[in-house]
C-alpha cells in the first residue's frame, strides 16, 4: 500500500535533517564562505561547482544545474522514490510517520494507482495461469522452448499468455466484480465501438510484463506467434506507465548494474531476456522506443557516476540513429557511452543463441564511444578521399556543435582531427560556423514562441529583458521581510514573465503567508522549471539593503505601470492616425479594463484589509 506523507511531515522531516550532513555521506564537502563545495555527484568534473547552503538547505550544481532540497538529492542519488527518500530521512532523524494522512483527493489517486496495480498483478497471474495451467497454453509454451527460453526465465519474467478470443480477461474481471471502465485505464481492456461492453486488448499472444524498480506491474507487452500484425502489442501509457520513464527489466538488472558499473540497452523484450538467460543480467530494454534523459538519469542512479551505458544495436541505420539521438542526452547526463553495433542480420538475441556469452562480451569490450562510433560510420559512408574527409568534417561539425561541455568537444575535435588529418583550427571553424546557424535558429524560435503568448517556455524566465523580475524574486526568498511591501504594491501585476510570475504568487502564499522556508516550499513544488528558479534564484547573493530593494521596488512598478500606459496610449494614438476604428477600440478597450481592474483588487484588497495578489 503506497504511504502518503502530509506537508507537515514534511516540513518537520526537512527541518530535522540536515542536507550538509546527509550529503556528506556521498560528497566530499569543504567549507567555502557561506557555502560548502565539492565535486557533482550529478555529472562528471574536476573542480567543484556543486555547491550546498547549510542555512537555506539546498544543494545546487552550477555545472549541470541540478538541485534542490535534501529530498531531491536523495531521490536523485539514490534513485527513490519520494516516499521512499523521506521514510529514509524520518528512519534517519528519528521522526514517525503515521500511516493515513492523506487529502481527499490523494486518497482517491493513491486508491485509483493501488487499484491499478492490483489488476495488473491479477492480469500477470492470469496470464500466467493461461499459459502453464491450460491446454491453450501449450502452443505459447512451445513457441518459447522453441525460442530457447527456460522454465526459469519464464518464472524469473513472469512470462504468460494471452488466450485466443475476445473476453477471456474481460469475463474474469466480470466474474471477480472489478469496475471494468477502471480497468479500461489499464489498458487491458477497450471498450467497443458499436455496443456497450468491453473486449480484450491482448489476444493470442504471449505475454511480458513491464515490472517497475519495486516488483509492480506496470503495464503489458504481447508478441503474436506468427508473422501476423503488429508483431508486439504493448500496454497503452497511463498513470502507471510512462514510456519515456520505464525500462523493461530494470527490476531485474538492478542489483548487478550496482555490483558492476555497467549497463546494456537493448531494444527488444527477447534481447533482454536472451542476454539475462546468457547470465549477462545488468541489461535493461528501451522498448523500441528512443533513450531519453529520464531514463539515463535513472541508471545512473545504478550504475553510478563513473559507470557505462553500453548501447548494443542490431543494424547500421538503427545504431547510427540512436547514437545521433542519444550525443544531446549523454552530454547532459555526462555518463561514459558506448555502442556495440552487431554484426548484420544479428540482434542481441540472435546473436548470443548462435555465438554465446563470451563472445558477446568480446564485441562488448570493442564498442565505441559515441563520437568515435559516428566518425567511424561516416568513414564508412564517404570514404577517405580528400572529398570524403571535407563530408565528414562537415558532417561531424555539425553534431559537435551540439555538445555543450567545452572539455568534451575538444576531446573530440582531437580525435577528428586525428582520423582525417584535418587541422584542429579548421575543425573549430567549422563548429563555430555550426553553431552559429545553431544559435540564429534558436532565437528565431524563441522569437516566434515569444510572439505568441509570451514566454513561457522552460528558460524564458532566464532571458536579460527579465534581469529585473529575477532580482525581485530573488529578493523574496533571501530577504522574507520585503514580501510584505510586494504584496503590498502589487508588484508581481507588473510581471512579465509567466514563470517568474507564478513563482511569486506560491513564495507570497507559502514564505509571506504559511511562514514556510525555502527549503520546505521546494517540497511542494512539482513544476520543474520553478523549481529550478526558485533553487537559482535562492542561492544567488543579492547585495542590498532595505533601502535599495525598497527603492528597487517602487521603480520597478513606476517603470512598467508608465510603459504599459505609454503602450496604450500609443495604441491609441497609431489608431487615430491610421483610421483604424478597430484597434482605437481595442486599445480603449484594454485600457478601461486595465484601469477598472486596478480600481477592483483595490477595492477587494481593502476590504480584506491587506493588499494581496
Ligand atoms: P524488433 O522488430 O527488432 O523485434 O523490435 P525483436 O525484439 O527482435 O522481436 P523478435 O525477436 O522478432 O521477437 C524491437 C522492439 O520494438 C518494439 C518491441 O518492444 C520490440 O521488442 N516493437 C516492435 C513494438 O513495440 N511493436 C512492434 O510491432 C514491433
Ligand atoms: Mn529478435
Amino acid at each position: 500500500m503506497a504511504q502518503y506523507i502530509s506537508e507537515e511531515k514534511i516540513s518537520e522531516i526537512i527541518n530535522a535533517s540536515d542536507i550538509i550532513e546527509v550529503i556528506s555521506d556521498v560528497v566530499l564537502l569543504k567549507k567555502a564562505g557561506r557555502e560548502h563545495m565539492g565535486l557533482c555527484p550529478f555529472h562528471a568534473e574536476k573542480t567543484p561547482s556543486f555547491t550546498v547552503n547549510r542555512e537555506k538547505q539546498l544543494f545546487y550544481c552550477h555545472g549541470c544545474h541540478e538541485g534542490g532540497n535534501v529530498f531531491n538529492f536523495l531521490m536523485k542519488h539514490n534513485g527513490l522514490s519520494f516516499p521512499d527518500s523521506a521514510r529514509m530521512l524520518a528512519g534517519r532523524y528519528g521522526i514517525d510517520i503515521p500511516d493515513r494522512q492523506m487529502s481527499a483527493g490523494q486518497k482517491r489517486r493513491a486508491n485509483e494507482r493501488d487499484y491499478f496495480i492490483a489488476i495488473n498483478r491479477e492480469a500477470g497471474d492470469f496470464f500466467r495461469r493461461s499459459l502453464l495451467e491450460t491446454d491453450k497454453g501449450n502452443k505459447a509454451l512451445s513457441y518459447l522452448n522453441k525460442r530457447g527460453i527456460s522454465q526459469e526465465v519464464i518464472n524469473d519474467f513472469r512470462l504468460g499468455y494471452a488466450p485466443d478470443g475476445w473476453n477471456n480477461f474481460v469475463t474474469y474481471c466480470l466474474k471477480n466484480k472489478k469496475s471494468l471502465s477502471l480497468v479500461e485505464k489499464t489498458g487491458l481492456v477497450i471498450p467497443k465501438k458499436e455496443s456497450r461492453g468491453f473486449y480484450d486488448r491482448f489476444r493470442d499472444r504471449i505475454i511480458f510484463p513491464i515490472i517497475d524498480i519495486n516488483s509492480r506491474i506496470i503495464g503489458f507487452g504481447g508478441r503474436v506467434m506468427d508473422d501476423s500484425k503488429p508483431k508486439y502489442l504493448n500496454s497503452p501509457e497511463s498513470v502507471l506507465y510512462n514510456k519515456s520513464r520505464s525500462l523493461y527489466g530494470i527490476n531485474m538488472a538492478k542489483d548487478e548494474c550496482r555490483k558492476t558499473g555497467i549497463v546494456y540497452i537493448v531494444e527488444g523484450y527477447f534481447d533482454l531476456i536472451a542476454l539475462y538467460q546468457h547470465g549477462i543480467k545488468n541489461v535493461v530494454a528501451t522498448l523500441g522506443t528512443a533513450m531519453t534523459l529520464e531514463h539515463l538519469q535513472l541508471l545512473k542512479g545504478f550504475i553510478g557516476k563513473n559507470g557505462r551505458v553500453l548501447l548494443v544495436y542490431d543494424s547500421d541505420e538503427a545504431g547510427l540513429k540512436a547514437a545521433q539521438r542519444s550525443i544531446g542526452i549523454f552530454d547532459k547526463g555526462y555518463v561514459d557511452a558506448r555502442i556495440l553495433k552487431l554484426p548484420d542480420g544479428y540482434d542481441p538475441d540472435s546473436y548470443i543463441f548462435n555465438f554465446g556469452k563470451e563472445s558477446f562480451l568480446q564485441a562488448s569490450s570493442r564498442a565505441l564511444a559515441v563520437i568515435p562510433f559516428l566518425i567511424e560510420s561516416a568513414e564508412k559512408k564517404y570514404g577517405l578521399s580528400t572529398e570524403g574527409k571535407i563530408k565528414i568534417v562537415t558532417e561531424l561539425s555539425k553534431i559537435l556543435a551540439s555538445v555543450n561541455d567545452n572539455l568534451v568537444r575538444a576531446i573530440y575535435i582531437k580525435e577528428l582531427a586525428e582520423r582525417t588529418g584535418i587541422s584542429e583550427m579548421a575543425i573549430m571553424e567549422r563548429i563555430r560556423q555550426a553553431r552559429t546557424k545553431n544559435h540564429t535558429q534558436f532565437n528565431k524560435r524563441f522569437k516566434q514562441s515569444g510572439d505568441t503568448g509570451g514566454p513561457s517556455g522552460s528558460d524564458g524566465w532566464n532571458r536579460r529583458e527579465f534581469r529585473i523580475e529575477r532580482h525581485i524574486i530573488s529578493m523574496m526568498l533571501q530577504f522574507p521581510d520585503i514580501l510584505s511591501e510586494i504584496s503590498k504594491k502589487n508588484v508581481l501585476e507588473y510581471f512579465e514573465d509567466t514563470s517568474l510570475k507564478a513563482v511569486g504568487r506560491i513564495l507570497l502564499q507559502q514564505m509571506g503567508g504559511a511562514g514556510k522556508k525555502v527549503s520546505e516550499v521546494i517540497a511542494l513544488i512539482d513544476d520543474k522549471v520553478e523549481k529550478n528558479i526558485i533553487i537559482a534564484l535562492a542561492l544567488k547573493k543579492e547585495p542590498w539593503d532595505l533601502n535599495a530593494r525598497t527603492s528597487m521596488i517602487t521603480k520597478f512598478v513606476d517603470f512598467r505601470r508608465n510603459n504599459r500606459n505609454n503602450f496604450i496610449l500609443n495604441s491609441v494614438k497609431k489608431a487615430e492616425e491610421n483610421n483604424n476604428d478597430e484597434l482605437l477600440l481595442k486599445s480603449l478597450i484594454e485600457g478601461n479594463r486595465r484601469l477598472k481592474n486596478l480600481k477592483d483588487s483595490q477595492v477587494k484588497l481593502k476590504k480584506r484589509g491587506l493588499y494581496n495578489i
